[in-house]
């Protein structure tokens, strides 16, 4: 098909998950410096795989996960991201991830999860991930999950060649 050459993608997930880590190595303009919690929301445009690209970098802090769903609008992916070390709320990761699915103004967008923090010995399973996330369940609509390694920046290149070859 034909391959837009902009894109917009909005990247969510819960605090601390790893989403301007994961951006900032994306980014070849960003240099490897530890990033500060996200206030509301930040932009990152950048170039990747030929496709322009416009990253919208959303805080995950409760009181700014309101936000997500104002960015919805003609959106071409979407990225969630999940600290898979963080057992304690991987439920509430799931309800924030459904709401994001469930929304009508992203009904077909694709949707690349990434699995972060997997360098820790107490992280999650890829696989146990995709069940505790009833993802095989998504039928109608394209997505991914992607171990990765944020501060290696293992697995980020291959979640966003997927994503890339999603949106067209
Ligand atoms: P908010 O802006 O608050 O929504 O957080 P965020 O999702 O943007 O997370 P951020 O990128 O700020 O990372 C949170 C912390 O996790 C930082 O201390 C990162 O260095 C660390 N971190 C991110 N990715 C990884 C990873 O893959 N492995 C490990 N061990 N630490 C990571």
């Amino acid at each position: 098909g034909f391959k837009k050459r902009k894109v917009k993608i909005i990247c969510c997930g819960l605090d601390n998950s790893g989403k301007s880590t994961i951006i900032n190595k994306l980014n070849p303009k960003k240099i490897d410096k530890p990033v500060d919690p996200t206030v509301g929301f930040s932009v990152e445009e950048f170039e990747k795989n030929q496709i322009q690209m416009t990253v919208f970098d959303m805080s995950g802090q409760g009181r700014y996960r309101y936000m997500w769903e104002c960015f919805y609008q003609k959106l071409d992916g979407i990225i969630f991201v999940i600290d898979s070390t963080d057992d304690q709320r991987l439920c509430v990761a799931r309800d924030e991830l459904y709401a994001i699915l469930r929304h009508k103004d992203v009904e077909s967008t694709p949707i690349l999860i990434l699995a972060n923090k997997q360098d820790l010995d107490n992280a999650i399973s890829p696989a146990d991930l995709t069940t505790a996330l009833h993802l095989y369940a998504l039928n109608a609509r394209e997505w991914n999950l992607v171990a990765t390694d944020a501060l290696k920046g293992t697995g980020i290149e291959d979640g966003i060649r997927w994503l890339s070859d999603s949106v067209v």
